[in-house]
C-alpha cells in the first residue's frame, strides 16, 4: 500500500529522518511537587497490594455480590466516580472531572496524573496512591478494584483517577465491572485520550477527508507484556491512521508486523514521548525507521505512535521540531 498523497499547501514532513524536538524541561514529567506530596496521604504497596488474585478469586468475588449489596450500598449513599484526567495537562482536564475530583471524599490516582490535579481535591480528601512510583509496584488491579468498592460502602464519594480516558487502554472496564457487579453507583467522565493530545501536539488530524478515513488505537503490548496479535493486514489495507499505545519497546515488531502484511514501508510515522507535559519530544521517521531511531533516544516518559499519512501534515513549526543533522 502506497501512502496516500498529500493535500496542496501542507508542508511535508521529510521521509526516513529521525527529528527530535526537545521542549525545555522545567519539571521531570513523574515528580510531584512537595506540596502534593504531602497530600500522599496513603501509599497502595504493602497495604492493599496483596499480591496477584486468580480470575477464579475474581469471579466469586463478583458472585458474591449480591442483591443485598445493592441495597446497602444506597442506604450508605457511597459511589465511585471513573475520571479521565487527560494525557497530563491539567489544562486538559474537563470542567466535569474538576468538579468530581473537588467533590471527592476519597481520590485514587495512577502515577501519570499531575500533582496540580491532585490539588483540586478539597483538604479532607483522602488521597491514595495506587500507581507504580518510584522504584515499587502499582496495586493490583484486583486490589485496586476491591478498595473502591471498599470505601464506596463505607458510605463515601471515591473518584478514581485516571490517565488519558478511562475506557482506552485504561482498564476502567474491569473497574465498572467490579463496581456494578458489587451494586455501587458509578459515573464515568471521558478524558482527552494520549492519542489527540499528541495529534493535537503536532497539528496532526488523525483523519483527514483526503488521506485517513479512519482511525485505530492499537495497544503495543497485551498483558504479558508481548505484543498482541492485531489483524495486521486489516490494518494495513485499512489505509487510516494507527495510534500505538506503547510502552514495552515493541515497536520494531509492531513496525515488522505491518510492513510484512502490506504497509508502505515509507508511510510516515511519529513518536510522542509526554504529549502534552513538560519534557514533550517528538521522534519522527517512517514506519521503517522509526523503532530504530527511537532506540537511540532515552525516552523515558509515556510514548505514544502515529503512524499514518496524516503524519506527514505534521505542522513542523507548531511542533518546535529540530531537524536531525
Ligand atoms: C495504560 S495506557 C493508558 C492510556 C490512557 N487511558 C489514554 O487514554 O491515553 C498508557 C499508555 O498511554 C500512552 N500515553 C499516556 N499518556 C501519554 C502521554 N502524555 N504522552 C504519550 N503517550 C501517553 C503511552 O503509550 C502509555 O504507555
Amino acid at each position: 500500500m502506497s501512502a496516500s498523497p498529500r493535500p496542496e499547501g501542507l508542508k511535508p514532513v521529510p521521509a526516513r529522518i529521525a527529528s527530535v524536538s526537545v521542549a525545555e524541561a522545567k519539571r521531570p514529567a513523574d515528580r510531584p511537587t512537595a506540596a502534593a506530596e504531602g497530600r500522599m496521604t496513603e501509599a497502595a504497596e504493602g497495604r492493599e497490594a496483596t499480591g496477584p488474585r486468580s480470575r477464579t478469586t475474581a469471579d466469586a468475588e463478583r458472585r458474591n455480590a449480591t442483591a443485598a449489596d445493592g441495597h446497602a450500598m444506597q442506604a450508605t449513599g457511597g459511589r465511585a466516580t471513573l475520571v479521565g484526567c487527560g494525557p497530563g495537562d491539567p489544562d486538559l482536564l474537563t470542567v466535569r472531572a474538576m468538579k468530581a475530583i473537588q467533590a471527592a471524599d476519597a481520590i485514587l490516582f495512577d502515577a501519570l496524573i499531575d500533582p496540580a490535579i491532585l490539588d483540586l481535591a478539597r483538604p479532607g480528601a483522602r488521597r491514595i496512591d495506587v500507581g507504580k512510583r518510584r522504584g515499587r509496584h502499582a496495586m493490583h488491579q484486583t486490589a485496586i478494584n476491591a478498595l473502591i468498592v471498599r470505601l464506596a460502602r463505607e458510605g463515601l464519594h471515591v473518584v478514581r483517577l485516571k490517565g488519558g480516558d478511562p475506557f482506552v487502554f485504561g482498564r476502567g472496564g474491569e473497574e465498572l465491572d467490579s463496581l456494578r457487579a458489587a451494586g455501587v453507583a458509578v459515573t464515568v467522565v471521558p478524558g482527552v485520550t494520549a492519542a489527540c493530545a499528541a495529534a493535537a501536539s503536532l497539528q496532526v488530524p488523525l483523519t483527514h477527508r483526503d488521506v485517513a478515513r479512519s482511525v485505530h488505537f492499537v495497544t503495543g503490548h497485551g498483558s504479558d507484556g508481548a505484543l498482541p496479535s492485531h489483524d495486521w493486514a486489516a490494518l494495513a489495507r485499512a489505509g487510516g491512521t494507527i495510534a500505538a499505545y506503547m510502552d514495552s519497546g515493541t515497536l520494531d515488531r509492531l513496525s515488522a508486523a505491518l510492513i510484512a502484511a502490506g504497509l508502505d514501508a515509507a508511510t510516515p510515522a511519529v513518536a510522542v514521548e509526554n504529549a502534552s507535559r513538560e519534557g514533550e519530544r517528538h521522534l519522527f521517521g517512517t514506519v521503517e525507521s522509526l523503532a530504530v531511531a527511537l532506540a537511540t533516544q532515552a525516552f523515558e516518559g509515556p510514548v505514544l505512535v502515529l503512524i499514518g499519512a496524516v503524519v506527514g501534515l505534521a505542522n513542523i513549526g507548531a511542533a518546535e521540531v529540530r531537524l536531525a543533522a
